[in-house]
């Protein structure tokens, strides 16, 4: 390959693209690892196997790599693989990238008309036994969970009507049901949303479509024990402007947002569709039912947080400029006006995780990662600009926070929770530390309940982890 990948940040530094398949038995383990942690964490990156074929394009393009840490018996060893897709194939065969601009089929090669553009990069979903790897633009892909050899595209053994499926599905931990969506359903651009159900047994359910007030960015929604809630935050899609080579998102704060409810068992013509000013927020962090009242936690800012969004859109705000903070809204459903109650819960921050356990239900604490410039400068790293720096622990009712800094030369990446067999332990954090100074990664165990501890054990690993989106855990059964 004598093309080169370009020197922007999203290609350069941290962000360099990794590109190594490996297996290393046995990585070295400064500290004990605890003997009730036991399982195996997935995480999804994005790693671009070419340059891209337009000379630049953004992180969340980069073709899905799924790295997976198993821990046994205090052992630790690493497996990545990429997630085969039929765009990894088709570039992989014609040794060069064939996709064009970020979600915009209408700028490909014209041998991949038509066909799969889905890079699978965002989350590894593990329900009833198996491992999907999800990007919201296309289907998700499934692997073997113990060699991550791709097994082909995932629609529920033909059942799934959808094109698309999120990378936020929710799993009911007392039910085992999973619910999901797709947005863009029935096509790029269209208003379409589908809605899902799946039981414990990964069968599907039902699959309900209903048309967004308009084609919005939907990453996420939530779940609660009776309520769907939906996101509709005015980044928007449109046809004529990607058939004219545009972008597929713009931000259009002149719509205002719009929040949909319905039961979760219910049919989407009981959706009802709150209105509210214009802000973005990709990630829900909970959400739980209180009679009439229905309470949903997320992270927000005033405008959208990636940069390539902001300028695509002419919006020219430097990313300190962006303001955010995690938030509950409250909606009442026996009140026939839309009145939506706002509070701050925490700080600006993302990537927001809590216990499997306390999904769906009123709850008392979540972990999530921050920038803090008082601990040091931006880094950039990842699919934003300046890496977190920080892992903060937050009780929702009283607001009480603890923060694991990292050192001024680091960033960290999402944090996954891992539950301990102990009666009233609050189990554990698993996070990769990027070492800006080194060009190399390493793993930080932390005790969820103690983080001003800093880590119990740290996982040496013998190469640069990239970015990283969404991790899940599966513990050893
Ligand atoms: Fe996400």
């Amino acid at each position: 390959m004598t093309e080169r990948f370009p020197e922007s940040p999203q290609f350069t530094g941290h962000n360099a693209p990794c590109r190594i398949e490996c297996d290393i038995r046995d990585l070295v383990v400064e500290g004990t690892l605890p003997d009730d942690m036991q399982g195996t964490w997935y995480r999804s990156v994005p790693d671009p196997q070419y340059p891209p074929m337009l000379g630049d394009d953004v992180y969340l393009s980069g073709d899905g790599m799924v790295s997976a840490f198993r821990f046994e018996a205090g052992h630790v060893d690493l497996r990545m693989r990429y997630v085969q897709t039929e765009r990894w194939l088709n570039e992989r065969a014609a040794r060069r990238s064939l996709h064009g601009r970020y979600r915009n089929p209408f700028t490909d090669d014209p041998s991949v008309r038509g066909k799969g553009r889905g890079v699978a990069n965002t989350t590894p979903l593990y329900h009833a036994g198996r491992l999907i790897a999800l990007k919201e633009d296309s289907r998700g892909w499934e692997l073997d969970p113990q060699t991550l050899e791709t097994l082909g595209e995932f629609d529920f053994g033909g059942k799934l009507r959808s094109q698309t499926m999120t990378p936020h599905p929710r799993i009911d931990p007392q039910t085992g049901e999973l619910f999901f969506f797709g947005y863009e359903a029935g096509g790029v651009a269209t208003r379409d949303v589908a809605y899902c159900v799946a039981d414990a047994a990964g069968e599907l359910q039902r699959e309900q479509w209903f048309e967004a007030p308009f084609c919005a960015l939907m990453h996420d929604f939530v779940v609660t024990k009776e309520h769907a809630i939906f996101p509709c935050f005015p980044i928007t899609a449109d046809l004529d402007r990607l058939r004219q080579g545009g972008p597929h998102w713009v931000w259009e704060p002149e719509l205002g947002s719009r929040i949909g409810i319905m039961p979760r068992h219910g049919d989407v013509a009981e959706m009802r569709w709150f209105t509210a000013p214009a802000c973005s927020g990709f990630h829900y962090i909970n959400a739980f039912t209180d009679g009439s009242l229905v309470h949903v936690d997320m992270s927000l800012t005033d405008v959208p947080v990636f940069p390539f969004i902001r300028t695509d859109s002419g919006l020219r705000i430097e990313q300190y400029e962006v303001h955010g903070a995690l938030e509950r809204w409250t909606f009442d459903l026996a009140d026939p006006v839309d009145r939506i109650g706002r509070r701050v819960i925490g700080p600006s921050g993302d990537l927001p995780r809590l216990a499997d356990s306390d999904a769906m239900s009123d709850y008392e604490i979540l972990y999530y990662e921050r920038y803090d410039p008082s601990i040091g400068p931006p880094i950039t790293t990842g699919a934003v600009g300046p890496g977190f720096n920080a892992l903060t622990r937050l009780e929702v009712k009283t607001g009480r926070m603890t923060t694991l800094p990292m050192s001024p030369r680091a960033t960290l990446q999402e944090a996954v929770h891992i539950r301990s067999e102990r009666r009233g332990h609050e189990g554990y954090l698993a996070f990769v530390v990027d070492l800006h100074d080194e060009d190399l990664s390493e793993v930080f165990i932390v005790e969820a309940q103690n983080l001003s501890l800093g880590p119990i054990a740290r996982i040496k690993v013998p190469m640069r982890l990239r970015s990283g989106v969404h991790g899940t855990w599966v513990a050893r059964r």
